[in-house]
């Protein structure tokens, strides 16, 4: 099964549904993300913060480059300019690759100047190294302050965002501006699936609490990387195309009142 893909600013397409790999690491990783590749996946998430990146790497030998779109992030101590390019670097040689489909801030830092790290992105793009450019952990604020002095355009948002955190001024504003908002820990990190009003309607569709969680999200116009290590969950996570939740059931997940992050 093809996974559908969504326009970004920069004009390349990416993945609505991705591999999550926080917290997966060495051969586990490493056997988790080849098999996930082997079942259609094409987008995986990672960050130099997930120590995990050469095992990825070594995972997607043997597959068309030019088919998968990988998303590494910065992490906030090397937002300076020379630290986000040799932090680049390092993260392009752990993946063994040359290029970056999407680079991300993964946390704002106060301390250093937006316009700083986007100077830096904006070579790294230049130089052919990243394609694609965003941030993550972005409130409002933060993203119209991105969006005003970007350099190149800013194509994401990565946040958490699951029915226990519905973020929906924030989804809104990215839909409105063009901004691709990438929900991360779609499942609240395994806390939604034993939510009541999502397990009446796994019940009612014959599909796992898991894969209500993410049609929501899908159905919401966010794309999403859950995290999955088992192969059992890797297949059921991406059998979210053909099949729909009605309008109604949309909100009554919207209206599930706990707002609760998933850490
Ligand atoms: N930008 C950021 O700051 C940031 C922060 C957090 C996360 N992220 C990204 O988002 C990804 C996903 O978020 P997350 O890892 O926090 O949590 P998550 O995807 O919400 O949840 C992962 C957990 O759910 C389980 N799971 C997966 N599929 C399942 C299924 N079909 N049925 C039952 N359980 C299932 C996994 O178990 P198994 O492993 O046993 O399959 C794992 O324990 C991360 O891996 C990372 O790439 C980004």
């Amino acid at each position: 099964m093809k996974i559908p893909t969504q326009k970004l600013r920069s004009n390349y397409s990416i993945p609505v549904l991705g591999l999550g790999t926080w917290q997966l690491l060495g051969k586990e990783c490493e056997r988790a993300v080849r098999k996930a590749l082997e079942m259609g996946y094409r987008h995986i998430d990672t960050a130099e913060i997930y120590d995990n990146q050469t095992e990825i790497g070594k995972a997607i030998q043997g597959f068309d480059r030019s088919e998968l779109f990988i998303t590494s992030k910065v992490w906030e101590t090397n937002l300076r300019f020379k630290s986000v390019l040799k932090a680049c670097e390092s993260t392009l040689k752990e993946l063994n690759t040359s290029y970056l489909d999407l680079y991300l801030i993964h946390w704002p830092n106060p301390s250093v100047l937006l316009e700083e790290t986007f100077r830096a992105m904006k070579i790294l793009h230049e130089d052919g190294k990243v394609r694609s450019i965003g941030v993550s952990n972005f409130g409002l604020p933060l993203l119209k302050q991105a969006l005003e002095v970007e350099e190149i355009p800013v194509c994401v948002d990565q946040v958490e965002f699951h029915p226990y955190l519905y973020q929906k001024e924030l989804l809104e504003f990215c839909k409105k501006h063009d901004i691709v908002f990438v929900a991360y820990s779609p499942l609240a990190r395994g806390k939604i699936l034993d939510d009541k009003t999502i397990k009446e309607l796994a019940d009612k569709y014959g599909k796992s609490p898991a894969q209500i969680s993410l049609r929501w999200i899908l159905q919401k116009g966010a794309i999403t990387i859950p995290k999955a290590s088992s192969e059992e969950h890797l297949k059921e996570n991406m059998d979210v195309f053909d099949w729909k939740l009605s309008k109604r059931d949309v909100s009554k997940i919207d209206s599930i009142k706990i707002q609760k992050k998933g850490s």
